[in-house]
């Protein structure tokens, strides 16, 4: 396999060669297998048993009871071999969700219809087409009852939410004095809406028993979650869930929890005996896998007459679904981003007849900053003042909702650069005096930001009796770069050409990381390679130097470096021997070390830590279509240290195309009726296309965090989005002199 992971190198990192890309060549030749490609694995290692395919069932009200499923034509169609449904299928114990990434699941337990598109059955089949068809069949008698749809007419139904996810109330000051402070107020109210991941592999699990053992290959972003989740709801030792995932097509937080079609799939299996996959259909990805909720933001900033914040107040209202609270924590950035003494926040929810929400890309700060950064805007035009120069005399040296020192903050830098690049001062500051033709055009910029995630983890490193070095850690890759971040860490920490680098995750026998979400992954299991890497430096000096044969015999332990494939003395450069003296040693046995990373928690509580950016767009409206073109975007983050280039650049620029989503043409459309998805497909979910995107202009400060982590980086999976749709609106209001405050910005609006 290596062989095939042999490719270019370019010259970016610490003056050394670099792999682009562990695995680029594997998923360039398709040989990078994501969970639904493992049916001959699965076959090999149960032999004679077979696969069945599983077909999910859902629900076609949004609220009631079911009472009766008429399964007699499906049961006899071709292929079908077993059906479940709440009416037969076995009891599972009653399992409270767990942290931090576990949603209330349905998994055919009651009757109860929470939303429309809710699981409630599983088909059989000996091909997926015979089950899809064969679900098609089944006829599902309701007891229909009101359900709890069309949010913007309930708002005032809003409640405090639920639950340990919400966000407190945050209220610093005495604000009645500080508005009356204030000289200059703007208030509005924006919202962003129903948004539902899309990564391009679909959820798809394969489940497998032997005895009481469990297999289950997953398109998930936490292995260990699905472990513990599976493992709870077959009351099984954790040591009997193996999961495995070594390549996962996309997440954005979708995958981040375990789902019902986990479990039910895994249940599937054992009620049949034989393995079985389930993949979903793109439709089914819409309701029961989550999505980002819709928001309702008010806004509302005062100012002195210089311009200074005194008092901002941001209170947000979303949907919750009746099953369960999950928090989009809009105001969230807003504690924190600019310098102000009174700031309140608040978040409320409405009840409704729709799937769990969950993670979406940057949550909370990717709607937020849509918000914030809008009605900042919209107060540099009423201060009659440029909107950067007003983000530049509210800037925060510290954070003002905890009262901490930053870990480390270089944002007017980034604003300075990004500026600059992009031509801030060419702006013409009236709504549509800059014209092409029949285009207006504008220039907008928006402040991003992203909390900086870290926690602990493990790997584990092995020098091979073939001289290859092993690195493992049970962490994920989401085509995010871990493979490529874990190898080149090795290779930097013991000088290890990258060819002989073998680096394995995805698998739950492997130490435990943490789930990749909350762009926490490179920050968090970097530390633990390095501190592995490190270890095994100190045990083969420990080794070496207790050996009369060697020549690093009585060397002191810390003096002895891995360099060049050698053991070798610091300060006596005759003094060396190869690895393989080592691997000789250990009578031709592997040597092994595991290492693990922890957050301070010192740190953590001391200082605040985040990621930072400054993004500009330019947009060509055009008068008759009111089409938006977006022409540019150049953005510069601050994001720590850039550990590698391009992996790191691809997310930043990823996430700005998807902030270009966010700002024009994302929506999951709610029948407000039937409580369906009117647009459950790629055809009508409209994300941007390449020619959508322009040309993303990025570049980073590269200066390292070390306050945060060892390796200076902070991650950078989720900072890319926000901001971007902040600076659209703006750039658009620039262009038209139209200020559109309801996302996405679709041209209707602009008119
Ligand atoms: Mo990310 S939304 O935390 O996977």
């Amino acid at each position: 396999m290596m062989d095939e992971m042999q490719e270019q190198k370019s010259p970016v990192g610490n003056g050394k060669e670099l792999p682009v890309r562990y695995d680029g060549k594997l998923k360039v030749l398709g040989k990078a297998k994501y969970a639904a490609e493992f049916a001959k694995e699965i076959e090999e290692q149960f032999k004679g048993k077979g696969m069945l395919y599983a077909y999910l069932v859902v629900s076609n009200i949004a609220s009631g009871e079911i009472i009766s499923m008429d399964t007699s034509a499906a049961d006899h169609a071709s292929g079908v071999v077993k059906i479940l449904t709440p009416f037969n299928a076995p009891k599972l114990p009653m399992v409270a969700p767990q942290p931090p990434a576990t949603r209330k699941l349905s998994l055919l337990q009651d009757r109860t219809v929470y939303y429309n598109g809710e699981p409630i059955g599983i088909v059989l089949a000996k091909s997926q087409v015979e089950a899809a068809h064969a679900a098609s069949l089944i006829k599902v008698k309701y007891k229909v009852v009101p359900s709890k749809l069309n949010f913007d007419k309930r708002l005032g139904e809003a409640r405090m939410p639920k639950g340990g996810n919400a966000p407190k109330a945050q209220k610093h000051g005495d604000e009645a004095a500080a508005w009356a402070k204030a000289t200059t107020v703007v208030e509005h109210t924006y919202s962003t809406p129903l948004q539902t991941h899309n990564p391009m592999e679909p959820h798809a699990t394969i489940a497998a028993w032997e005895a009481d053992k469990l297999t289950v290959y997953d398109a998930t972003q936490y292995i260990s979650g699905d472990k513990q989740t599976l493992a709870k709801h077959f009351s099984l030792p954790l040591d009997s869930v193996h999961v495995i995932d070594p390549y996962v097509g996309g997440g954005f937080g979708s995958k981040g929890s375990t789902w019902s079609h986990v479990v039910l799939c895994a249940l599937a299996a054992k009620v049949a005996g034989v393995p079985v996959k389930l993949v979903m259909e793109r439709n089914q990805m819409f309701g029961p896998v989550g999505g980002r909720p819709k928001t309702v933001q008010t806004i509302k900033l005062g100012t002195d007459n210089t311009g200074k914040l005194v008092a901002i107040q941001h209170d947000v209202i979303l949907p919750a679904s009746v099953m369960e609270d999950f928090m989009e924590a809009a105001a969230n950035q807003t504690t924190m981003l600019y310098q102000c003494d009174q700031i309140s926040t608040s978040h409320k929810m409405v009840d409704m007849n729709i799937g769990v929400q969950t993670f979406q890309r940057a949550p909370g700060e990717a709607v937020g900053t849509a918000a914030l950064e809008s009605a900042m805007d919209e107060l540099a035009i009423k201060l009659n003042m440029d909107p950067l120069q007003l983000r530049m005399l509210n800037y925060a040296e510290k954070d003002p909702g905890q009262q901490k020192e930053f870990s480390s903050k270089h944002l007017k830098d980034a604003y300075t650069q990004a500026a600059e690049r992009f031509g801030w001062t060419k702006r013409n500051s009236t709504p549509g005096a800059m014209r092409e033709g029949n285009k207006h055009i504008g220039y907008g910029m928006a402040t991003a930001t992203y909390p900086a995630n870290r926690s602990a983890a493990m790997a584990v490193i092995r020098l091979q009796a073939n001289g290859r070095m092993f690195i493992g850690s049970g962490t994920q890759d989401l085509g995010t770069g871990m493979y490529t971040m874990m190898a080149q860490t090795v290779m930097q920490e013991l000088d290890v050409p990258w060819e002989m680098i073998d680096v394995k995750l995805g698998d739950s026998t492997l130490p435990k990381a943490p789930v990749s979400g909350g762009s926490q992954s490179t920050a968090s299991v970097g530390p633990a390679v390095k501190e592995a890497c490190n270890q095994l430096k100190l045990k083969l000096a420990n080794m070496a130097a207790a050996d009369p044969s060697s020549k690093l015999y009585g060397a002191m332990v810390n003096d002895i470096e891995v360099k060049g494939g050698m053991l070798v003395s610091k300060t006596d450069a005759s003094k060396s021997e190869p690895l393989a003296a080592s691997i000789a040693r250990n009578k031709g046995a592997a040597i092994e070390e595991t290492g693990s990373g922890e957050p301070s928690q010192e740190a953590q509580r001391a200082l605040s830590t985040h990621s930072w950016g400054a993004v500009f767009a330019e947009v060509a409206v055009d008068d008759h279509t009111h089409m938006v073109e977006v022409r540019r975007v150049v953005a510069t983050y601050d994001i720590g240290k850039l550990l590698n280039k391009k992996t790191g650049m691809s997310q930043l620029e990823g996430g700005i195309v998807w902030g270009i989503g966010t700002a024009l043409t994302e929506e999951t459309v709610l029948d407000n009726t039937t409580g369906r998805i009117v647009n459950n497909n790629l055809a009508e979910y409209h994300v941007p296309v390449n020619l959508d995107a322009g040309i993303i202009d990025v570049t980073v400060i590269d200066t390292p965090d070390t306050k945060f982590n060892p390796q200076g980086a902070r991650g950078v999976g989720e900072i890319g989005i926000t901001g971007v749709a902040g600076a659209i609106a703006n750039a658009i209001f620039n262009a038209t002199g139209k200020r559109v405050r309801d996302f996405p910005i679709t041209p209707d609006k602009i008119m």
